[in-house]
C-alpha cells in the first residue's frame, strides 16, 4: 500500500522514528506517455506528463509540505506561514490543518486563481491579501517569520526541497531511468532545484544510470532568470510563475548549468496553446503555469533543439518529461475564459439537434 513520500523514501530523507508524519498520502503521481505530444515532437521522441495535479490538494506542493510541517511538528513549532501565489498555500494550510497546527498565508492581492483561494480558506488558514506582488509578500514573511516563532514554509524552508525531490525518484523508478530531458515551469525556482537534487541522488546511489538536461520555462512577462535580472513588475495569465525575484534563483542556474541544460521563456499564448493541446489531446487538464513545461519543449522543436543532439547511430529515442505542475480545476476561470461561449437553448429538441448539425 502506498503511504506517502516518507515512508516510500525514508531513506533518502532527514526523518527519524521519532518523527510525527503529517501525511495524506501525497506522491505516487501517474507518468502518462503523451501520445499526440510525442507526434508532434517528431520520430523517436516520447513524451511523458508527471501529473503532479493528482496530489491531495492538486499540486506537487505537498510533497515538500508532508516533510516540512511533519518536521515543524516534531521541532515543537505552533505555527507556520508562508507567501504564495496559490498552490504553496492551499497545501501549507491543508497539512496544518491537518497537524493542528495554525497557518496563516501572504497572497497577492486578486493574482491567485480561485481554486487556490478557497482551498487556503477552508482548511482555516488566517489568509491576508496584500496589495502587492509575491516578491513583496515573500520579503515579509521572511522578515516575520525572522522575528518570531513562527515556521516558514516557503521553499526557502530545506525541508521542502528535500520533499519534492522524490518526484525525480518516481519518474526513475517509473522509466527504469531517469529521462534524457526533464522539462519543468520555473517561478520561484524551488522545483527545478529539487528534482534536480532527486536525479542526483538516485544516480549516486546507483539507481538511476544517466541525468537529464533540466529546461525550466518561465513565462516570457516574468522571465527574471532568463533576462538576468529582477522584473519588477512580473505579468503572465499564469499566476503561479508569476515571479520576479525567485528565491532559488542561484540553485536553478546551477541545476541547469551542471546538467547542460537551459532556462528560456514561453509567451502567455504558448502557453495557453499548451494548456489547451493538454486538455484537447492528451485528455490532461492542467493548470496554465504548468503547461509552461509543455510550451517550452514545443518552442525548442520548432527550432530543431532535439534533433540537433541526437547522433546519427543513436538508436535508443529521446524521452522527456514534463512536470504538469498542478490541476487544471485550480483555475476555473481561466478554462472557461478560452473555451468557446457557452450556447444557451429552450430546451426544444429542434433546437438542439440543429445546434449539434444533426
Ligand atoms: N507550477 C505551479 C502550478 C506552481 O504553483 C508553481 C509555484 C510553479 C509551477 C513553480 O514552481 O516556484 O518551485 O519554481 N508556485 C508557488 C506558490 C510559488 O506560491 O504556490 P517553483
Amino acid at each position: 500500500m502506498w503511504n506517502g513520500i516518507i515512508e516510500q523514501y525514508r531513506k533518502f530523507l532527514p526523518v527519524t522514528d521519532k518523527t510525527p508524519v503529517v501525511t495524506l498520502k501525497e506522491g505516487n503521481t501517474p507518468l502518462l506517455f503523451a501520445c499526440h505530444l510525442s507526434k508532434l515532437m517528431g520520430d523517436g521522441i516520447e513524451v511523458y506528463l508527471k501529473c503532479e495535479g493528482l496530489n491531495p490538494t492538486g499540486s506537487f506542493k505537498d510533497r515538500g509540505m508532508t516533510l516540512t510541517i511533519s518536521k515543524a511538528l516534531e521541532e515543537g513549532s505552533k505555527a507556520v506561514m508562508c507567501a504564495s501565489t496559490g498552490n504553496t498555500s492551499a497545501s501549507a494550510s491543508c497539512y496544518s490543518a491537518r497537524a493542528g497546527i495554525e497557518s496563516i498565508v501572504l497572497i497577492p492581492e486578486g493574482a491567485i486563481a480561485l481554486g487556490k483561494l478557497s482551498q487556503a480558506l477552508i482548511h482555516g488558514s488566517k489568509v491576508i491579501a496584500i496589495k502587492g506582488n509575491f516578491d513583496e509578500a515573500l520579503t515579509l514573511v521572511k522578515e516575520i517569520t525572522r522575528k518570531h516563532p513562527i515556521t516558514l514554509v516557503n521553499s526557502i524552508n530545506p525541508y521542502r526541497i528535500e520533499g519534492q525531490k522524490t518526484g525525480s525518484f518516481e519518474i526513475c523508478d517509473a522509466l527504469g531511468d531517469a529521462p534524457d530531458f526533464h522539462a519543468i515551469p520555473v517561478g520561484n525556482a524551488g522545483n527545478m532545484t529539487a528534482y534536480w537534487k532527486g536525479y542526483k541522488e538516485y544516480k549516486a546511489h546507483g539507481i538511476s544510470k544517466i541525468l537529464p538536461k533540466m529546461l525550466g520555462f518561465q513565462a516570457a512577462g516574468s522571465a527574471p532568470i532568463v533576462l538576468r535580472h529582477p522584473v519588477k513588475d512580473p505579468k503572465t495569465i499564469a499566476t503561479a510563475i508569476k515571479i520576479g525575484n525567485p528565491a532559488s534563483w542561484k540553485q536553478a542556474e546551477a541545476a541547469r548549468d551542471e546538467s547542460g541544460g537551459l532556462i528560456d521563456m514561453v509567451s502567455d499564448d504558448e502557453i495557453l496553446a499548451a494548456y489547451k493541446l493538454l486538455a484537447a489531446k492528451e485528455g490532461v487538464f492542467a493548470e496554465p503555469a504548468s503547461a509552461a513545461s509543455v510550451a517550452g519543449i514545443l518552442k525548442l522543436a520548432k527550432q530543431g533543439f532535439f534533433n540537433e543532439r541526437r547522433t546519427t547511430n543513436d538508436e535508443r529515442r529521446i524521452r522527456i518529461v514534463c512536470v504538469l505542475t498542478g490541476h487544471g480545476l485550480k483555475d476555473p476561470d481561466r478554462a472557461i475564459a478560452c473555451a468557446e461561449k457557452l450556447k444557451v437553448l429552450e430546451p426544444r429538441i429542434d433546437l438542439v439537434l440543429k445546434e449539434i448539425g444533426l
